[in-house]
């Protein structure tokens, strides 16, 4: 039987030098799922610590309630690579992060692209999001568009970053 705290929304294959990677991609809700604690640890690996910050600045405020997005390896007791959240509150993407040896590998794409169909699902129009300048490209790519001018997060340069969602054909 399905665990009602993990929802495999699709099973990706990253594309490393081995051809087929399987990869599970699943929502899971912080409030009762584990993975939540290893997701926390990822984020901070990834876009805390080399900023000199500290675990407690992992979290966001209200993310309980945010659609969390996950990737493992091959299944739901293997390693978390990646993980991103959509803030229905803000309407924005945030914490995106993927495990550096496995960047490139088109693990970000998979979970950028099951955020946004499981956000349509539940009527989201238009995501939102700040990225890191170092990041503008990777968003391009899936269709995000730069508004507004350069600002400061973190102590990095940021661009705000928009999509529109196109509701499906019925
Ligand atoms: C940015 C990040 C999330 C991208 O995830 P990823 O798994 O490495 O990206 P993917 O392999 O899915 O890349 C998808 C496409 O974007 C491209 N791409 C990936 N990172 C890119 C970057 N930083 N700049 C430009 N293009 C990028 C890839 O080459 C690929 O292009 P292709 O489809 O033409 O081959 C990841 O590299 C990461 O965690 N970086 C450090 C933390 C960070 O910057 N987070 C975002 C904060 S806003």
């Amino acid at each position: 039987m399905q665990d009602a705290r993990c929802v495999p929304i699709g099973r990706g294959s990253n594309r490393d030098s081995e051809g087929a990677h399987a990869m599970l991609i699943s929502i899971i809700d912080p409030r009762t799922d584990a993975r939540y604690a290893e997701e926390l640890e990822l984020r901070y690996r990834v876009l805390r610590a080399p900023l000199g910050m500290s675990r407690e600045q992992a979290g966001f405020a209200g993310e309980q309630d945010a659609l969390h997005v996950i990737a493992q390896e091959s299944d739901a007791a293997s390693a978390l690579v990646g993980c991103v959240l959509f803030d229905p509150a803000s309407g924005r993407m945030r914490a995106m992060a993927v495990e550096p040896m496995l960047q490139r590998q088109g693990v970000g794409q998979q979970l950028v692209r099951a955020l946004e169909a499981e956000t349509q699902r539940r009527g989201v129009r238009e995501i939102t999001l700040h990225a890191r300048a170092t990041a503008v490209g990777f968003y391009e790519r899936l269709g995000y568009r730069v508004r507004g001018e350069p600002f400061v997060e973190v102590g990095l340069d940021h661009r705000e970053m928009m999509k529109t969602l196109i509701a499906p054909v019925r």
